[in-house]
Parts: structure tokens; sequence; C-alpha cells
């Protein structure tokens, strides 16, 4: 079976991480071999260039966010997400390219195309296989951050506004690509997320466990 390369992506506290924990747990269940990784981060340096972009105290333009993260993936595909799906792991990847064109593209205002030429340019032809959008009412996903309780990063301090035009974002190139971009509710439970995911595996793999 070949190694697919799979994506979450959403506002914060839409449920992401949960989700991606839960496909996880689902291919740990097949025996399929897979890794977990992030962005901005999933390698030393990535981590680093994540620390500076979420720091409150970064004073830092939208042009030079978008360039931060670009090196950041650069580093990211290179060393991590290629090389997985190369020896035939899936990857699982909390956020990624779509996330430069919610947050820089819709939330930051950068013009699309720009975003354009830096995938391009470091991601050649590589694309995720699917992508899974936790799609969340701002409210909704405020509320859950409040509830996880840690201090709030420079993204999350942004104004409701900011997080509507990342939501509108990513429901346009959902729009754009719903063979690719497969949209779930963060209103459903947990449990319903897991099975909507596990019944997206068994049409990928078949049912063999
Ligand atoms: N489908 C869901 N229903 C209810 N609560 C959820 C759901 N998914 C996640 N949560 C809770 O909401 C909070 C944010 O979830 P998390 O997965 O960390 O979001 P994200 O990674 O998108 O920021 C956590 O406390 C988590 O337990
Ligand atoms: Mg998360």
């Amino acid at each position: 079976m070949q190694a697919r390369f799979v994506t979450f992506e959403g506002i914060d506290g839409a449920g992401k991480s949960t989700a991606v924990r839960a496909l996880a747990g689902l291919l740990d269940e097949r025996g399929i071999d897979h890794i977990l990784t992030r962005e901005p981060g999933g390698t030393a340096v990535g981590e680093s260039i994540r620390g500076i972009l979420l720091d409150r105290r970064s004073e830092i333009s939208p042009e030079t966010e978008l360039l931060l993260i670009f090196a950041a993936r650069q580093e990211h595909v290179l060393r991590v997400v290629r090389p997985a799906l190369e020896r035939g792991a899936w990857v699982l990847c909390d956020r990624f390219a779509d996330a430069s064109y919610a947050y820089q593209g819709g939330g930051r205002g950068i013009a699309l195309d720009r975003i354009d030429t830096l995938r391009d340019w470091v991601l050649g032809t590589l694309r995720p296989d699917a992508t899974f959008l936790v799609d969340a009412p701002v409210e909704l996903a405020s509320e859950r951050l409040g509830r996880r309780g840690d201090a709030p990063d420079r993204f999350e301090v942004e104004a409701q506004a900011f997080h509507e035009r990342v939501r509108a974002t990513y429901l346009a190139l959902q729009t754009r690509e719903p063979e690719r971009i497969h949209r779930l509710p963060a209103q459903w439970t947990p449990d319903a997320i897991q099975a909507h995911l596990s019944e997206w595996l068994t049409s990928v793999c078949g049912g063999a466990a």
C-alpha cells in the first residue's frame, strides 16, 4: 500500500490535534507505519522558528511571517516529510501549506499568488493526498481554547475578525478542492470524528486490518 500524506487544518481550538491523534490511533490499530508531525515546526530549526512566530513579543510583518513559515516548511519537507514518505510511512501533519493561504493570505491579506510562488518553490509537486478541515465557528474554537487554559499565542490574540477571515479562507479552499479537502464539523463529538476518519481509512486501504 502506498504511503499517504494527510494534513489537518482549522483555526486554533477547532480540534485538529484531537483529530490527528484519532487517525494515528486508527493507523496503530492497523499496524500502518506513520509519523505525527506539525507546522510550523517538525524539525529543530522549525521549532525555533515556531517559537519566534508564536511569541507575542515578536514584531513581525506579514511578509516576514510568511517567509519564516516557508523557511520552516522547507526544512520540514526536506528532513521529515519526504524521507518518511520515501520509506513508506504515512505522514500525519497538524497544519501544512493550506494554513499559509488561510492565515497569511486570508488573515493577514498577502496576495495569494505570492503564496503560490513560495509553495511551488518549496514543495515542487508535493501536495497532501488528503486534508481534513476541522471547521469550527470562531466562538466555539475560542471557548475550547479558553478551556485548554494555556496563555494565548501571537495568533490567538488576534481579533475575532482575523479568525473569521482565516475560517472563511479555509472554507473557500475546501470548496475549490472538495476531492482533497474533507470538512469535519467541529461540533461532531470526538467519537463521530473518529468514526468518519475510520470510514475514510477503510475507503483508502480496504477493510483488512
Ligand atoms: N470534537 C470535539 N468535541 C468537543 N471537544 C473537543 C473536540 N475536539 C477537541 N475538543 C477539545 O477542544 C480543545 C481544543 O482541541 P485541540 O484538538 O487541541 O484543537 P486544535 O489542535 O485545533 O487547537 C481540547 O480541550 C479538546 O479536548
Ligand atoms: Mg493543536
